[in-house]
């Protein structure tokens, strides 16, 4: 799918670098001259504004580390003298932490819409396993992340999850006691945990290098799940898809910057403006609310091996749903029964988010359980079954049929009303 590169050098400077490294041929064919299905919705904006997150989230990092210090002893007051006593520190705090609950948006929005399209579906499935890959380094950062400001939250949410791995038969507790470099969550703990944070982002841009790469090999899916047949059916990135993108992109960022400037807060929790300690439990450790679904899963099961097992395999199943997914037809736009499961799922994932935040007693288990069970049965079973037995809608024979009509001219509405102007003359 990728154009050949078109890019001819003007300046004599240019002309010499493309002759010893063509870098501008590869960012023009990759980046203006490549052909994008003509029909891409707003949807398929998401995947560049994950890129700009992910840079967002570098270069607020690696200032705010400049006046961070990674110790037990110093991090909170660190983070506080950020917020008070560095120019604009409290700014690159609240990009860097809504950042995250951004960047995470962002990634949900991503995931749903290849969902929903199909496009996890062959050609593309090792452009979707790198996808989870990311998710998966994400999650791994954003935790990280959030111990170190060392708060009371960061402390008991660290022991929570770090401890689950105690449950893994013969080597949990040893395992455990590796991780925290002692025997309790301490200042080696959080040394660790931040030079792994660091680290993460960068092993994460490497992967969306590769994630882009395969991409460009398969080509974009787009709402019909027809792949193009002719140049009909394509437009050049650059300005379509770059000017949809930049669109929607300051969109994004008007939903950044209120977060940021107006409600900074209300995506954390109060109790991490407390300082971490040891011997207060906190009555209630929750998540981040971007973990809360796998929270609500993990709890949902009485054993505690068998939760971390569910855990893992909430994220891992989605690594195998190419092959779970059996209908030959890729975007729900064609599938009625598929599109009322797809809603059915998006639903469910939003209640095991609202039970992860609930505490784990009563009825609220007993909801998570449900939703658990319907979690796996849908990859399990409805995506394998569905396409055995879900009677698809007639598909377009190519995007420029499904956009422009039949006639391969106008759009419908347009011709009826040219027809009628001209009968009316
Ligand atoms: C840092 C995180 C990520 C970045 C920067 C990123 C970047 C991109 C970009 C630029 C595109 C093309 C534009 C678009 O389709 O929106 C794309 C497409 C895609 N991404 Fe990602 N992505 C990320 C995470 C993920 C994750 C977590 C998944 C799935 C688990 C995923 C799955 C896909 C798929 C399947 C496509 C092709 C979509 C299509 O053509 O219909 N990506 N990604």
């Amino acid at each position: 799918m990728s154009a050949h590169s078109t890019y001819q050098p003007r300046s004599p400077f240019m002309k010499w670098l493309e002759a010893r490294l063509p870098i501008a041929g590869l960012i023009h064919s990759s980046f203006v001259a490549y052909p994008t299905p003509r029909n891409l919705n707003y949807w398929w904006t998401f995947g560049g504004i994950l890129s700009f997150m992910l840079a967002v989230q570098i270069v607020t990092g690696i200032v705010l580390v400049m006046h961070y210090t990674p110790h037990a002893d110093l991090a909170f007051s660190s983070v506080e003298q950020i917020m008070r006593d560095v120019n604009y520190g409290w700014l690159l705090r609240y990009l860097h932490s809504n950042g995250a609950s951004m960047f995470f948006i962002a990634v949900y929005v991503h995931i749903f819409r290849g969902l929903y399209y199909g496009s996890y579906k062959a050609p593309r499935e090792v452009l979707w396993i790198l996808g989870v890959i990311i998710y998966l380094l994400m999650m791994a950062t954003g935790f990280l992340g959030y111990t170190l400001p060392w708060g009371q939250m960061s402390f008991w949410g660290a022991t929570v999850i770090t401890n689950f791995f105690s449950a893994i038969p013969g080597v949990g507790e040893s395992i455990v006691t590796w991780l925290w470099g002692g025997y309790a969550v301490g200042n080696p703990t959080l040394q660790r945990f931040f030079s792994l944070h660091y680290l993460l982002p960068f092993v994460i841009a490497g992967v969306v290098v590769l994630h882009i790469w395969a991409l460009h090999v398969v080509g974009q899916n787009n709402p019909t799940g027809v792949e193009p047949k002719s140049s009909q059916d394509t437009v050049p990135f650059t300005p379509y898809a770059t000017a949809k993108d930049a669109f929607m992109l300051v969109v994004f960022c008007i939903v950044y910057a209120w977060f940021v400037f107006y409600v900074p807060n209300y995506l954390g929790h109060a109790d991490n403006y407390i300082e971490a300690n040891p011997g207060v439990t906190p009555s209630h450790i929750v998540p981040e609310w971007y973990y809360l679904p796998f929270y609500a899963i993990l709890r949902a099961i009485p054993n505690k091996l068998l939760g971390v097992i569910a855990l893992f395999a909430s994220i891992l199943i989605l690594a195998f749903l190419p092959w779970l997914d059996t209908s030959r037809v890729r975007s729900a736009a064609y599938r009625p029964l598929y599109r009322q499961f797809f809603w059915v799922f998006v639903a469910v994932c939003l209640g095991l988010g609202w039970l992860g935040s609930k505490p784990a007693e009563g009825g609220y288990v007993i909801a998570a359980r449900i939703l658990t069970a319907w979690y796996f049965i849908h990859f399990l079973i409805i995506m394998p079954l569905l396409g055995l037995i879900e009677k698809p809608k007639p598909l377009p024979n190519s995007i420029s049929e499904a956009v422009l009509g039949k006639s391969g001219g106008a759009h419908p509405s347009f011709a009826a009303a040219t027809a009628a102007s001209e009968k009316r003359s």
